[in-house]
């Protein structure tokens, strides 16, 4: 069954057609022969709070090597390369995880492994807590720097330890924006993940929707949008993680990762192994750094599952 169109408004001379190959919709300029697989006129929004953002990328938004003008015949987009995942980072035996600042690529990041304190905007304190360690920032880095990365998503951002280290990769290397999904940024969490991106001179790759996974993640896909790695790193009960899976999955480009955290959580581990056994349009990356609590999966295909097909797990 086809994906439901997107509900976005073209501009003049675009149509939005469905991809055969890849089961997805992507957008056709008539005249110039121009394919992408994001709604093209993105707009800026200065207000985050309400519905997801739609800035343009710096360095690309996801648009892949258009064709040329062409004479009749309609090209699709070119599907994102296969993605390399840096195997090994430095990670010297003799001390912990925690103080190996070649895990830590700005200041801000530093500073935080190294206090344990964070500032809010008003430049209160806090203890920081609920972020990944230097190990899993380190290959999260690696997999949007090495594959220069433009467009990724986040669900739960906390303090934005992940979304500094993925924000800092794109500053580093191709460009891009990084969208993070968080209810709680500005109550439970003080608005740190905000100030800290700030403090990094990150702000032209961050944008934040202040809802649940479970009410952003379907107006994303109605937009039309596509990432090209998602983190997943919310609510972590099972039902919560699949839901995000789920539509993670929907809103992946195939060849696209899907990084879970926390996989030593009872629900989390249980949708790996859901996951695992269930969805053959998915490879599990084993060895990668941080493996032991951060699984890494390469999207290899679109769901071609049978409607009933289930394995048990
Ligand atoms: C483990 S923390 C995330 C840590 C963050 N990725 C980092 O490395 O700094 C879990 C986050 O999930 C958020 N969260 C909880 N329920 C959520 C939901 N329904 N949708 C999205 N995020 C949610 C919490 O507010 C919290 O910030």
């Amino acid at each position: 069954m086809a994906p439901p169109k997107p509900e976005v408004v073209l501009p003049l001379g675009w149509e939005c057609l469905l991809s055969a190959k890849f089961d997805t919709w992507y957008y056709h300029h008539k005249e110039s022969g121009k394919s992408q697989w994001v709604p093209p006129e993105i707009e800026e929004k200065g207000d985050e709070s309400s519905s997801p953002p739609l800035k343009k990328a710096k360095g690309g938004s996801g648009d892949f090597a258009a064709p040329g003008p062409h004479g009749g015949a309609i090209h699709e987009p070119s599907p994102l390369e296969p993605l390399r995942i840096v195997a090994k980072h430095p990670e010297p035996s003799h001390k912990s995880v925690w103080f190996c600042t070649e895990l830590m690529p700005n200041e801000i990041i530093r500073e935080i492994y190294r206090t344990e304190r964070v500032r809010d905007a008003a430049g209160n304190e806090h203890k920081f807590r609920d972020g990944v360690n230097p190990a899993e920032g380190m290959h999260i880095y690696n997999c949007v720097r090495t594959n220069s990365l433009t467009s990724t998503l986040e669900v739960g951002c906390a303090m934005g330890t992940s979304a500094l280290y993925i924000c800092q990769a794109m500053k580093d290397g191709a460009g891009g924006v990084h969208v993070a999904i968080d209810p709680n940024q500005d109550t439970q969490y003080k608005s740190i993940a905000r100030a800290n991106i700030s403090r990094a001179g990150l702000d032209d790759h961050f944008e934040l929707i202040r809802e649940t996974s479970y009410a952003a993640m379907p107006h994303l896909l109605r937009n039309g949008r596509k990432f090209h790695l998602i983190f997943i790193d919310g609510w972590h009960t099972f039902d919560y993680t699949l839901m995000d899976f789920f539509f993670a999955d929907l809103l992946l480009q195939v060849n696209g990762l899907i990084l879970l955290d926390d996989i030593n959580h009872k629900g989390v581990q249980k949708c790996l192994k859901y996951v695992r056994t269930n969805w053959p349009h998915y490879e599990y990356v084993a060895d990668t750094p941080a493996a032991a609590t951060m699984a890494t999966f390469r999207k290899l295909s679109h769901d071609k599952r049978d409607w009933n097909a289930h394995v048990n797990f």
